[in-house]
């Protein structure tokens, strides 16, 4: 631990060293984020893939831990000065253990879409068949989209949904992995309201002698919390975002068995990244130690209590729902019957201080950037505090902003009403 009177005496001169004024220095910046901090305080954010840190997660991402190169892992790095630094690593390292029960975790990826760029990387030779969930039916862009890197480097086989339910089709999926004998599949989604059966994945994975890699950047808050059937038992490799459901930094991190753990390592050092950001990888520490108390677990029921709640009151109210509703923290809203686009719905909703994003929905008649649906997600009004109650005042309030989409005077006053909810919610 750190000598207490060496502590002492530089505290002060650490105090003034990061005294920095940063409206002072760079008023512009500054005064952008005070914008940008004032705009999540007064809106209503349904964006599912995003969340409000806690101050803890915060302070550690802005913290000095930024300074430090440390290529390599703990205890091998390529620079000196890294006994912090490797303490940071090795904590944040085992608590992602501990949450997640895997035998291996790497903390390092800086984003979701390099820690697929490393899972490909250890299990793949460039060529290699893949399959993954398509991007029009609610995968990502890294499952092997044409203009990313996994459609480029890979031999992509897509699969979906049920053209009738709207959830997996894992027969198919059975049939294309035994025609095309992919090497790996991916089994995650950006875009999808129902559990995921990795158990029934790994037995197709294992008929036809493929990879399995579940990709729950979306949902890992939910599994930690053991409120989504757990990946780790039945997948080789596991990535994952931290900033999503999971409530930490901007980031990432890979899970994998022992015997793949080498592979996975080098994958990420020196196979596609250098020094990894040791204020990321500190605050992902504070969020693993997080994600170890019981209210997080109560947090994650919540999230999926408010999902449920905004998703029938939105089915009440007429509309159609992607798959018929949710399990999970997010749902996606079919607009054809409204006579109203994903885009039309997105930026009426941005006027009256509510953030969504559109999405496609399965078999989306309209232009991916058009798009007929939004996909909402709780998890951040659910870190507000807000429950049931605002949740179904939520729905109501979309459902009368789409009713006045055209009305800018009508937006304004909803606008107004979204405000006051906010204010009773703060952020920090
Ligand atoms: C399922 C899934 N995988 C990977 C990613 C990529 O994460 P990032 O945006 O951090 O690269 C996302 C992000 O939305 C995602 O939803």
């Amino acid at each position: 631990m750190p000598n207490k009177q060496l502590l002492s005496r530089t505290k002060p001169l650490l105090q003034t060293s990061l005294d920095y004024d940063l409206a002072h220095v760079d008023p512009t910046i500054s005064d952008i984020i005070q914008h940008e901090a004032l705009r999540q305080e007064i809106t209503i954010n349904l964006i599912a893939s995003e969340n409000y840190v806690s101050r803890a997660v915060l302070e550690a991402t802005g913290s000095i831990m930024t300074n430090k190169y440390a290529e390599g892992y703990p205890g091998k790095r390529y620079y000196a000065g890294c006994s912090w630094i490797d303490q940071i690593e090795t904590l944040a390292i085992n608590r992602c253990k501990e949450v997640f029960g895997a035998e291996h975790a790497n903390v390092q990826p800086h984003a979701g879409s390099q820690a697929n760029m490393a899972a490909y990387l250890a299990l793949l030779n460039p060529g290699d068949t893949i399959m993954g969930m398509s991007l029009s039916e609610g995968g990502h862009l890294t499952h092997g989209h044409a203009v990313n890197f996994s459609g480029k480097l890979y031999s992509v086989i897509h699969y979906g949904v049920h053209p009738e339910t709207e959830l997996l089709n894992y027969d198919e999926i059975e049939r294309l992995a035994h025609q095309h004998k992919p090497k790996l599949i991916i089994a995650g989604a950006s875009a999808y309201s129902r559990i995921i059966d990795f158990a029934r994945f790994a037995q197709i994975a294992q008929r036809v002698g493929a990879y399995l890699l579940a990709d729950i950047a979306h949902i890992a808050g939910l599994v930690a919390a053991k409120l989504h059937p757990d990946p780790v038992p039945y997948a080789d490799v596991i990535t994952s975002t931290t900033h999503k459901t999971l409530r930490g930094p901007r980031g990432a991190f890979l899970l994998s068995k022992n015997i793949l753990a080498e592979r996975i390592d080098r994958a990420i050092m020196p196979g596609s990244q250098g020094g990894p950001f040791m204020h990321t990888i500190a605050a992902k520490a504070v969020a693993f130690k997080l994600a170890q108390e019981p209210s997080f677990v109560t947090y994650q029921q919540h999230v999926i209590d408010n999902a449920q709640i905004m998703a029938k009151t939105f089915n009440d109210l007429g509309y159609r729902l992607v798959a018929g509703g949710t399990d999970n923290h997010l749902f996606i809203i079919d607009l054809r019957s409204k006579h109203l686009t994903g885009l039309q719905a997105q930026s009426a909703l941005e006027k009256a201080g509510i953030t969504v994003s559109r999405s496609t929905i399965p078999f989306d008649p309209a232009k991916p950037w058009i798009t007929s649906g939004i996909r909402l997600g709780t998890p951040s009004i659910t870190t507000r505090g807000m429950t049931r109650t605002e949740a179904t005042e939520i729905a109501h309030l979309v459902d009368e902003v789409l009713s006045y989409h055209d009305n800018d005077q009508h937006l304004q006053r909803i606008k107004q009403r979204v405000e006051a909810l906010c204010l009773k919610f703060p952020i920090y």
